[in-house]
């Protein structure tokens, strides 16, 4: 517990303007705590199912939950979910109850660089998708891990804090398919509101600076950062502000930061407002049910240390449980498609879409870069100390350096279908191998690999033809719902070429002037599974290479999306369910398609959106200052 308290302590005042002026023993108390976490991650287990909530805990055996009615019931404090505790309890008339089902960060969630080792904590839900045909095939049993995090903040406390919001077409094209008010003009406002944008260039009319959320660009990694900016424009990209006007070229990082510390819908929008006496967040509680009246939401019942409580909304229920828990909840509540209902015993109160259309976006870590030097050769001690002072290698996540946006079909102006980024040193080489769930014979191959230098091309696709879906296992709220991402299933193929047309921009940077000049070479790691069947970098054997290690790049989608039709959709432009009073549904499963970025900032975007409709629809026209 002291030991908790220190590590507080110093976080807070890093996070204060006095930074760096933490004492020699808190950073040894955190570098302590990093290398436990580091230590621990192989040995972790699994969860295999959600049992633990329904076991009572002796500590709070007898522990009441008495129950009580609200305005407001918010499932989820995720991303989306934050947002509306922070915006709904700004009305002093509006009672809100937040219910999350995991408990307060860790403090290591502060430091973006640890994230991915969190994936091995009861912080994340821990499920996996269903065996993939045509991908994952260097994962355990073909399924690739599917993190999800689970704890104030929600994902925006794991994730890898991108802050690439997307192209303005795609938002066009959400209000193309009958979503009113979802247009890039509609939505830029949002975007702004939430954000502080604290870098240098940042292209002004487009970003914010009095909003919650930091956003910042960190220092550059010598000589590296600047190489891979001059090998891009080398291939003929400009370098650009990519949240700007114009989305196109290439760009260093923007990160969902505050000086070190990671700025996570906790951190921006929850924890500033905790003291509100209109608002009451519950940690630990797993909601099972969402309570319907006829075709009227009036509560949910959840779980919290093994009991069974109710909890009741006089105004709406807002469901925040992400793009996999959301429509597990709906049709646990009996909303959903009426076979795969029926199939599970589950009375049926609407027949939607719900789980079906689920998009994901996948990526590929498997290029590798050498430079003939090292970066950051230091102990964890030492870098947690650079931490302190908001320095690299620890600030950003997996240590990288730089985005850019690539567009091969030339079809929809400059939407780009592939996003290239780098994970650079201290690369965490066969950890991140272990992590992302590879077999053994994987891991090895990634053991070939220099940590202290090398960097990787991650190609990522962001407009995938594929399609799969969310459905459950059972109707009990202790199965974990099942996930099919269905990677690179689309018939003719189009989502394989696309990322193999990424593979050969990543091939070219090694013919670049800047990279040549720092001694940046291609390396390969053994594929054994493809390395047999194919002549190594021919076509066939990137398409083999695609298939095994490619991953999810955890950004699932369009699980309730929004649409005009109850037939092809789940909720309204409103994000109101079809057909059901009181009840919404406010997260990254209401995209309707996918966007040319990453969704953290779309989802804060549409969870503040929707906030001020919320107000309006019960408050009626702001007369507020
Ligand atoms: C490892 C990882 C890396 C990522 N990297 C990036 C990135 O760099 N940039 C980016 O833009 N996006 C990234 N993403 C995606 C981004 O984080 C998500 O799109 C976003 O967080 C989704 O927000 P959400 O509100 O829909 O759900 P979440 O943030 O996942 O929130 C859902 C919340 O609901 C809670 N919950 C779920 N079910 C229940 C229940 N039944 N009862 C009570 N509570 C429940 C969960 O515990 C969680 O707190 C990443 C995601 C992951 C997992
Ligand atoms: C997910 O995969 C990991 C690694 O293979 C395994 O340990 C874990 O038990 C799996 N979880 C589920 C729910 O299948
Ligand atoms: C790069 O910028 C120059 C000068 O503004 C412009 O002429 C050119 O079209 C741009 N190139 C790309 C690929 O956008
Ligand atoms: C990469 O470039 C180096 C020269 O910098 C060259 O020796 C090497 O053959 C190139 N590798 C490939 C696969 O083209």
């Amino acid at each position: 517990m002291m030991r908790l308290e220190n590590l507080l302590s110093c976080t807070l005042i890093v996070n204060s303007i006095f930074t760096g002026i933490c004492g020699y023993d808190d950073y040894n108390i955190i570098a302590e705590n990093v290398e436990k976490l580091l230590d621990n991650f192989e040995s972790y287990t699994y969860p295999t199912n959600n049992e633990f909530f329904f076991e009572s805990n002796e500590k709070t055996a007898d522990s009441t939950c008495e129950e009580k009615e609200y305005d407001f019931i918010i499932v989820g404090t995720g991303t989306a979910g934050g947002v509306l505790v922070n915006r709904l309890t700004e009305e002093e008339d509006f009672t809100v109850l937040a219910l999350e089902a995991g408990d307060e960060p860790p403090q290591l969630s502060d430091m973006l660089a640890v994230s991915i080792y969190l994936h091995r904590t009861p912080y994340n839900w821990g499920y996996n998708t269903t065996a993939q045909k045509n991908m994952c095939l260097g994962s355990r049993d073909n399924k690739c891990a599917y993190p999800r995090g689970k704890m104030l903040g929600g994902s925006s406390s794991i994730n890898f804090g991108m802050y690439v919001r997307g192209h303005r077409q795609n938002f066009d094209h959400w209000a193309s398919l009958g979503n009113p008010g979802w247009s890039y003009a509609d939505v830029l406002p949002y975007f702004k509101k939430a954000e502080h944008a604290t870098f240098d260039n940042a292209d002004r009319d487009y970003h914010g600076f009095d909003g919650p959320q930091k956003i910042s660009v960190p220092e550059d990694t010598p000589l590296l950062t600047e190489a891979l900016m001059k090998a891009h424009i080398e291939l003929g990209k400009n370098e650009t502000d990519y949240n700007g006007k114009e989305q196109d070229g290439v760009a260093r990082l923007q990160f969902f930061l505050d000086k070190n510390i990671r700025a996570s819908s906790n951190h921006a929008f929850i924890k500033p407002v905790k003291n509100r006496r209109n608002l009451e967040i519950s940690v630990n509680s797993y909601v099972t049910k969402i309570l319907i009246n006829g075709n009227t939401a009036f509560g949910v019942q959840y779980l919290k240390n093994g009991k069974e409580c109710t909890a009741k909304a006089s105004k709406e229920v807002i469901l925040s449980a992400g793009a996999i828990n959301s429509p597990q909840l709906l049709m646990l509540s009996g909303i959903g498609p009426k076979e795969e209902l029926a199939k599970h015993g589950i009375e049926l109160i609407a027949d939607l879409p719900v789980g079906k259309y689920l998009q994901d976006h996948q990526f590929f870590p498997g290029i590798f870069y050498r430079p003939k030097r090292e970066f950051y050769h230091n102990s964890i001690l030492e870098n947690v100390k650079l931490w302190t002072e908001n320095k690299r290698p620890l600030t950003p996540s997996m240590g990288q350096q730089i985005v850019s946006f690539w567009n091969f079909l030339g079809l929809e102006g400059t939407v780009p279908e592939i996003e290239l980024f780098f994970f650079g040193p201290p690369l965490i080489s066969y950890h991140l191998a272990a992590i992302l769930g590879y077999t053994d014979e994987y891991i090895e191959s990634f053991k070939t690999l220099n940590p202290y230098s090398d960097i990787n091309v991650n190609i990522e696709l962001l407009h995938p033809l594929s399609e799969g879906s969310v459905t459950l296992n059972s109707k009990d709220p202790r199965d974990f719902p099942l996930i099919d991402p269905n990677y690179f299933s689309d018939p003719k193929g189009v989502d394989l070429e696309l990322m193999y047309e990424g593979v050969k921009v990543a091939l070219k940077l090694n013919e670049t002037e800047a990279f040549k000049s720092l001694g940046l070479e291609l390396i390969s790691i053994p594929y054994p599974t493809c390395d047999s069947k194919f002549e190594k970098m021919s076509k066939p054997w990137w398409f083999c290479a695609l298939k095994t290690l490619s991953s999810t790049l955890f950004h699932p989608i369009s699980t309730t999306r929004m649409g005009p039709n109850p037939e092809t959709s789940v909720v309204n432009s409103k994000l109101k369910v079809h057909g059901i009073q009181n009840l919404r549904v406010v997260d990254a499963g209401v995209m309707p398609d996918h966007i040319s970025g990453h969704p953290n900032a779309v989802t804060v975007m549409i969870a503040e959106k929707i906030s001020d409709e919320i107000k309006v629809d019960h408050l009626g026209p702001p007369k507020r200052k």
